[in-house]
């Protein structure tokens, strides 16, 4: 564009210059777009320019603002991108628990920082790989063949209660529980089979400090030949251990899972008082951390294996309460306030 007032014309040539220049964009805002900026106080000249001339002036200063708008906006975007590339991790680095921390890929060191949900689900999807699982990721709809059939819960029994939930008009449903994935594993994998599979599960909730509509949860399968209770107990010991960073004592308790058989509540010692008693473990020096058992004959069938040849066992546990106890995380509905005051500590 040319300029026919003079001033215009020098203060587009020094922008020209500048936006060539190592000057910052917020530095350059300041020097032309400020109060006292030379655009703005270029502006203010207009009273000094010839009656007939000032139409003229006015559209030329227009069009120099508009400019210099734009190609500041621009001069923003290119810093903001030359930024976030420069700090790229190599997303097809192998990581594990003995990979050191600061070898592991830091997406804090970017611009935004990672949900402590994710960190954490990053941190125990790098145990169960260093332990030979797979991994799959939960459907977030499903049908009633997933949900429960192949579960073995009978059609209208009343086991169904905990996990139904909302039905669409297709008949289809938002998993209550990773689980719903058993079948498709058993069926797609060869023993033997190690899988973990994360996923977010939606529950018909009142919600208050622990409980959530949305939460996430690991779902794990395990099959081969002569797996005993025993192999589950000492699978899913090693992984809180190495999850809490220290040794634990584990006990299982009865609970009850049609697709289960025995159906266990698996309980750690509290990693944090040493079974003392504290308000994490409500004083009673365990906590519970999840749902397992051996999985039900039935279900192995469902899934295409010889029961008589093959066991198995299978858990599933909330991330969210287990990222919540690890943290000292009061309230679960932090987690999904997109909060970043909440986020930016992680
Ligand atoms: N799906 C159960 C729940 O949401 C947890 C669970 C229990 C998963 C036993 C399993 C299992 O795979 O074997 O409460």
């Amino acid at each position: 564009m040319e300029y026919k007032n003079s001033d215009l014309k020098k203060l587009a040539t020094e922008i020209e210059r500048d936006l060539k220049s190592e000057k910052s964009t917020k530095e350059l805002k300041a020097k032309y777009l400020g109060k006292q900026g030379l655009f703005s106080s270029q502006l203010k000249k207009i009273g000094t320019i010839a009656k007939e001339k000032r139409a003229e002036y006015g559209k030329e200063a227009n069009t120099l603002k508009q400019y210099i708008e734009e190609s500041l906006e621009q001069k923003a975007f290119t810093e903001l991108n030359k930024i976030s590339t420069s700090k790229q991790i190599d997303v097809t680095a192998k990581f594990d628990i003995n990979t050191p921390e600061e070898k592991k890929p830091k997406l804090l060191s970017q611009p935004g920082s990672q949900h402590p949900l994710t960190q954490e689900l990053e941190y125990i999807l790098g145990i169960f790989t260093s332990m030979g699982f797979d991994i799959e990721e939960c459907r977030q709809i499903d049908n009633d063949y997933n949900m429960f059939e192949a579960l073995n819960f009978p059609k209208g029994h009343p086991a169904r209660d905990l996990w139904d939930t909302f039905w669409t008009d297709e008949n289809l449903i938002p998993p209550a529980h990773t689980s719903t994935m058993q079948n498709r594993v058993l069926r797609k994998y060869e023993p033997p089979i190690r899988v973990v599979i994360p996923g977010r599960c939606y529950r018909n909730e009142a919600t208050d400090a622990s409980h959530e509509h949305t939460l996430h949860q690991i779902e794990g399968v395990y099959v081969d030949q002569g797996i005993s209770l025993g192999d589950m107990i000492g699978t899913i010991k090693t992984y809180l251990e190495a999850f809490f960073n220290t040794e634990l004592k584990a006990k299982v308790q009865p609970a009850f899972f049609p697709f289960t058989e025995p159906d266990l509540e698996f309980l750690i010692s509290c990693p944090f008082c040493a079974q003392a008693g504290c308000n994490i473990c409500g004083k009673t020096g365990w906590i519970e951390a999840m749902g397992c058992g051996m999985i039900h004959p039935n279900v192995l069938k469902e899934g295409g294996l010889d029961p008589e040849k093959y066991s198995g066992f299978a858990w599933g546990f909330g991330l969210d309460r287990l990222v919540m106890i690890k943290n000292g995380i009061e309230d679960i509905r932090w987690l999904h306030s997109g909060n970043l005051n909440f986020i930016k500590q992680f």
